[in-house]
């Protein structure tokens, strides 16, 4: 296998067939014509079939969202991927396509919200049923295991505690109960860990964070083998309707590129600014799986091949009301939703992004109102440590 470096730039792109322009072109078109009356035939039978050559319209397929899936697969070692229009648009085209009325879904408690939302809320209202559970240890998933359990769901790290998941451990007990094993990796992203090689089935990305990168462009997919994504997921895709623009998968393409080179940035100023925040008598707690006292660091160093990411949440001294200061004090993190940009975000869980998520279940996640969770951006180092120290004191 090409290394990833190699993989990112060139994977999934050849110049134009059409004028030879090295990079690919944005495809900015809805529709295709055939020659004749039999090739338009043709190319919709092998459409329906499955099939990645030709183009009929673009929420079929689309040349540059086409170089985009399969460089994201190359990546995670994936055989298909789909990309679609946003993170929840690939979460909730994946569940759709995998459950129906009386089935039964197990997942981490610790969820990104709207993924949260889609399981407590959404499914239930449809009869499938999710059983949230602490995932340090595999027994909790074993044991919420249903005969009607058609999906085991992870994300690690997750979001916002980075709780630390045993991907090989997931990927087994699925195989053994013939459940399909799912793992958002928007996290770790495919430079830091890769669970298809760990055994898991589908592999989803909220390509809005550090694929893209620079914080430009929506986008989500979903990785996995051919039959599935190609056939089944496919047919879900093309009737739910999530597709990118075309622009928006050229950007997200374009960033994937030079993914290697930023997330070691990532990793590298996350894990120098775990340790300062831990060590400031400002703060409370760090939580950043890097850190030797976290709970999940040695499982972390097994499954994290590249490094811990970008990601870290810390509690300030004074719960809330400090918290509150310190965002309110930063001058070059900024304050705002999302993460994975090239610049470091600032965020409240409790009142941003995990909002939506009740009290009692973020209580019972481990949510603290006081906590805030920094997407270390690829600034100098010092500069970030100083914006912090000033913030927090
Ligand atoms: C881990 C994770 N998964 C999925 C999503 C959803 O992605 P999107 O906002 O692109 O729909 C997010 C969004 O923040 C996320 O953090």
């Amino acid at each position: 296998m090409e290394n990833l470096y190699t993989q990112a730039v060139h994977a999934g792109e050849q110049p134009d067939p059409s004028t030879g322009a090295v990079d690919t072109p944005i495809y900015q078109a809805s529709t295709y014509t055939h020659h004749d009356a039999e090739e338009s035939a043709a190319a919709i039978e092998a459409a329906q079939a499955g099939a990645r050559t030709g183009y009929v319209y673009t929420r079929w397929g689309n040349p540059t969202i086409r170089a985009l899936e399969e460089k994201l697969a190359a990546l995670e070692s994936g055989e298909a991927a789909l990309a679609f229009s946003s993170g929840m648009a690939a979460i909730a085209t994946a569940l759709l396509s995998l459950v129906k009325t009386g089935d039964h879904i197990v997942a981490g408690r610790q969820l990104y919200s709207g993924t949260h939302h889609i399981m407590t809320q959404r499914l239930p209202a449809l009869g499938i049923e999710t059983t949230l559970v602490t995932p340090d240890d595999i027994e909790n998933f074993a044991r919420a295991a249903r005969p009607t359990t058609k999906i085991i769901y992870i994300e690690t790290p997750s979001n916002p505690l980075l709780e630390i998941t045993g991907i090989r451990a997931v990927a087994e007990l699925a195989h053994e109960h013939g459940i399909t094993s799912m793992i958002d990796n928007t996290f770790a992203t495919p430079v830091n860990q890769r669970p298809l090689e760990l055994g898991i089935d589908l592999v989803i990305h909220a390509t809005t964070k550090y694929l893209c990168g620079h914080g430009d462009a929506m986008g989500g997919a979903v990785i996995g083998r051919r039959d599935f994504v190609d056939r089944t997921l496919t047919n879900y895709h093309r009737d739910l309707g999530g597709v990118p623009s075309p622009f928006n998968a050229w950007l997200t393409l374009r960033g994937t590129r030079t993914l290697p080179l930023r997330m070691e940035r990532h990793n590298a100023n996350a894990l120098a600014l775990a340790r300062f925040l831990s060590e400031h008598p400002r703060v409370e707690r760090v939580y950043y799986p890097g850190l030797e006292d976290h709970p999940g660091h040695e499982l972390a160093k097994r499954q994290m091949v590249g490094g811990f990411g970008g990601m870290l949440s810390f509690e300030a001294r004074g719960g809330l009301d400090a918290g509150r200061r310190v965002l309110n004090r930063v001058k070059l993190c900024t304050r705002a939703v999302s993460l994975g940009d090239v610049k470091t975000l600032i965020t409240h869980p409790a009142s941003t992004t995990h909002y939506i998520v009740p009290r009692e279940a973020r209580e019972a996640a481990g949510i603290s109102d006081g906590l805030i969770r920094l997407s270390v951006g690829i600034e100098d180092i010092e500069d970030l440590m100083a914006d912090l120290d000033q913030a927090l004191r």
